[in-house]
């Protein structure tokens, strides 16, 4: 997973708006936090977050993504440091005030409960969790069985996905035109999980955090067809404030 895709992440993700992401991610940070961005991918958001003066490293499970990624942090001449860590093993020995874990990178875990338990250790008293899935309604209604294709620059994909109870199966192949005007073929097969907020809500509870806040993609009320929900859980009771 995440390895032929590698090379293409940034060129097919580049219309997303990663800069109003985190304006909206760093409302619930605490001040001058530090923390890790897991399932950091080519880096985008942790950059957006080490722009804003956050301590901020980041982890992923592919080793190609976090090639990506420091070779991004150079070309920006960001001072951002990388490592390859599943998300569901990823125990710090300094805790830490906040941990992201952006644009769907909870899809990827089957069972998050390992994640959200040890996350919520990692974290000092007070620090906050912050995630997103892409919702049940967008997995199941949008993205389900359907087909999709597109050409950037010199590269198309075919982006094929395979809807199941819990899951979707999505088989993408890439063709990038070489120099001599030769395709060369790469493919990539992934799993995104289906996770619904309420059972969400719950595992968090279930890992121990005190507080959930749930936004749609547009940072509003999550309604049926939103397909984005985004996720804020503390740690602690902050000025006793429990939603
Ligand atoms: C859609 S990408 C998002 C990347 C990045 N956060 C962003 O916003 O561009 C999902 C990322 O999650 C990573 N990922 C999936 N499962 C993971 C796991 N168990 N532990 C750590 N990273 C994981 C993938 O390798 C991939 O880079």
């Amino acid at each position: 997973m995440y390895d032929g895709l590698a090379e293409f992440y940034d060129l097919f993700m580049q219309d997303v708006d990663y800069k109003s992401w985190c304006d909206f991610v760093v409302k619930y940070l605490p001040k001058n936090g530090n923390g890790v961005d897991v399932g950091c991918g080519s880096g985008a958001f942790t950059f957006e977050l080490a722009k804003r003066g956050f301590d901020v490293f980041g982890v992923d499970v592919s080793p190609e993504m976090v090639n990506i990624a420091q070779k991004n942090a150079r070309k920006e001449a960001l001072k951002v440091d990388f490592a390859v860590k599943n998300a569901d093993e990823l125990k710090l020995t300094t805790k830490v005030d906040f941990i992201t874990a952006i644009c769907d990178v909870v899809n990827y875990i089957k069972k998050p409960i390992d994640f959200f338990k040890n996350t919520y250790n990692n974290l000092k008293d007070g620090g906050v969790f912050v995630f997103d899935v892409s919702s049940e309604y967008k997995l199941k209604k949008i993205l389900g069985d359907n087909v999709y294709t597109e050409e950037r620059d010199n590269v198309l994909y075919v982006w094929s996905n395979s809807l199941y109870k819990n899951r979707v199966e999505m088989f993408l192949s890439f063709f990038r035109r070489d120099a001599d005007g030769r395709y060369t073929r790469f493919d990539e097969e992934q799993t995104q999980y289906i996770h619904n907020e309420e059972d969400l809500a719950m595992l968090l509870f279930e890992a121990g955090f005190d507080s959930v806040q749930t936004f749609s993609e547009s940072y509003q009320t999550v309604e049926k067809d939103s397909e984005r929900i985004h996720f804020i859980a503390k740690k602690g009771k902050i000025n006793g404030e429990i939603s």
